[in-house]
């Protein structure tokens, strides 16, 4: 069992994110891969068994590099294999999301872009908490990212 996560990142919270689940997921004996999105020249199905996901949000959905590497998911070879997404996101997001019932999310969008792939998702999406664009992370979000990591591992083990 080996998988990819792929983040994007300009201020270097999302890629925090990222590195908690690919340390959450090797702690619990799961072999990954982790790359900066731009770092990714070619992304070949036939070499990883499950695929993870992560964009800050930036005007309500993906970083436009991340839409863009998102091309090279090629349904043929990834189709009926796992999924997981997160972002980083202001609160302020998530309570204009909920309030207009209305995904603003990066980690929703990416999900969608998925399934449309015909990929499987592993669990609901991780939305990371950040203050303002540069950040911090809120308190705990480390914490919380290698928590989902563990879930993952665990559901990736039964799949
Ligand atoms: C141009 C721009 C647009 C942004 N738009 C949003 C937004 O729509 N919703 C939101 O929650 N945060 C928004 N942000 C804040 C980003 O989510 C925040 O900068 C990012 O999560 C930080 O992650 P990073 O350190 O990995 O770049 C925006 C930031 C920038 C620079």
């Amino acid at each position: 069992m080996k998988g990819i996560v792929v983040f994007d990142t300009s201020y270097g919270n999302t890629k925090a994110i990222a590195e908690a689940i690919s340390q959450g997921l090797k702690e619990s004996g799961i072999e990954v891969d982790l790359f900066y999105v731009k770092d990714v020249k070619k992304l070949n199905g036939g070499d990883y068994d499950f695929l993870v996901l992560g964009s800050p949000t930036k005007f309500g959905t993906m970083s436009f590099t991340f839409k863009r590497f998102l091309g090279k998911v090629k349904s043929k070879e990834w189709a009926n294999k796992p999924f997981a997404a997160f972002d980083t996101e202001n609160p302020e997001n998530i309570e204009q999301s909920q309030a207009e019932n209305k995904e603003w999310s990066a980690a929703e969008k990416i999900a969608e872009k998925l399934v449309e792939k015909q990929m499987k998702p592993l669990a609901p999406v991780l939305k990371a908490i950040v203050f303002g664009q540069k950040g911090p992370l809120k308190e705990g979000e480390i914490d919380r990212a290698k928590d989902y990591a563990k879930e993952l591992a665990i559901k990736l083990k039964k799949a």
